[in-house]
């Protein structure tokens, strides 16, 4: 008999395909909707593998209802949004999508940095709104991105795409992290800091690490206030590792000179969010990983990651 898996989204036709072959699929079938909480409670209950998506919380009195559940494929990198622990004491499987989107995320990080340290957004809407009358010495000024020092938290598979980047552009590399990683600092030239001094001495904060309840509020009032008052925060990580309060005064009061934001703490971020209001963020509805073909060999990869395993094999990225 064929094993039951529920897809949590409406995800390409190829997909749908490649697990048809092997699973009877049931599947919410919106693409812009994620999947309700009591639609999802009822159809966990007799399915052998799960689709998921980062939009979805599957949490312990979720995974109770499992009855059945042998894995949980999150096409995702993170999975924040999975009680791995109530996974693991259920002996669930649970994988993810590291490694295909790497490269395009670090291009979305250094992409969000130039947009708000050059004002792009701002820019083009000055345009668009008929404000621009003249051209004249100081306006729509910026900062400069080569030769910057950039400061990466976070240097796993991103974070080292991303200091690439930073290469190309002539910047001096800080970067803070669990361990020191000897083998890109044989090969790039990087320096390994403290986070206190890197927050001191870098133009461009950007957060690249996991969230987990250690990184959680990672960056609040007291490290805010030690960055450079012409400094950028980028976050495109996950929005909880920034405390959003604390980021909104810090940007009001000018203590920071502006943010580049693909990721909140709630999401989609509500658009009466304070920093929704102030002219010195950019803001973009997490699209670090979209690009076309990113997605797709995400979708593949959560694919063959679910298949394997129900097919009582290791799948290729193994979470528990
Ligand atoms: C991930 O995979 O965790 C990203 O946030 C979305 O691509």
């Amino acid at each position: 008999m064929k094993p039951t898996v529920y897809i949590t989204r409406k995800v390409p036709d190829e997909i749908i395909q490649r697990i048809e072959e092997h699973c009877v699929i049931l599947m919410w079938e919106k693409e812009d909707m994620a999947v309700p909480r009591d639609e999802l409670e009822k159809e966990i209950q007799e399915v052998d593998g799960l689709f998921c998506l980062l939009t979805d919380s599957i949490d312990h009195s979720l995974l109770e209802k499992a009855k059945r559940l042998k894995v949980i494929s999150n096409m995702a990198v993170g999975y924040n949004n999975i009680d791995i622990e109530a996974a693991k004491l259920k002996g669930i499987t649970v994988t993810n999508t590291p490694g295909v989107l790497t490269e395009t995320t670090a291009d979305l990080t250094f992409a969000l940095l130039m947009a708000t340290a050059r004002r792009l957004i701002e820019s083009s809407r000055y345009l668009s709104n008929g404000e621009w009358q003249t051209w004249s010495p100081m306006q729509l000024t910026g900062q400069d991105v080569y030769g910057a020092t950039i400061g990466i938290i976070g240097m796993g598979r991103i974070g080292a795409a991303l200091l690439k980047r930073a290469q190309g552009f002539d910047m001096k590399i800080l970067y803070h992290n669990r361990s020191r990683k000897l083998d890109l600092e044989k090969n790039f030239s990087m320096t390994y800091v403290e986070l206190d001094q890197l927050l001191k001495e870098s133009d461009y904060v950007c957060i690249m690490t996991p969230y987990t309840p250690d990184t959680k509020n990672l960056i609040g009032a007291k490290e805010l206030a030690l960055m450079k008052s012409n400094a950028i925060l980028i976050n495109t990580a996950r929005g909880g590792i920034v405390n959003e309060d604390a980021l909104y005064s810090a940007l009001q009061s000018g203590q920071i000179w502006a943010a580049g934001l693909d990721v909140f703490e709630e999401e989609p971020v509500a658009l009466n969010h304070p920093l929704l209001t102030l002219p010195n963020v950019v803001t973009l509805p997490h699209i670090g990983s979209a690009s076309i073909k990113t997605r797709l060999q995400m979708a593949h990869l959560a694919t063959d990651n679910l298949l394997l395993a129900l097919n009582n094999q290791t799948p290729k990225h193994v979470v528990v």
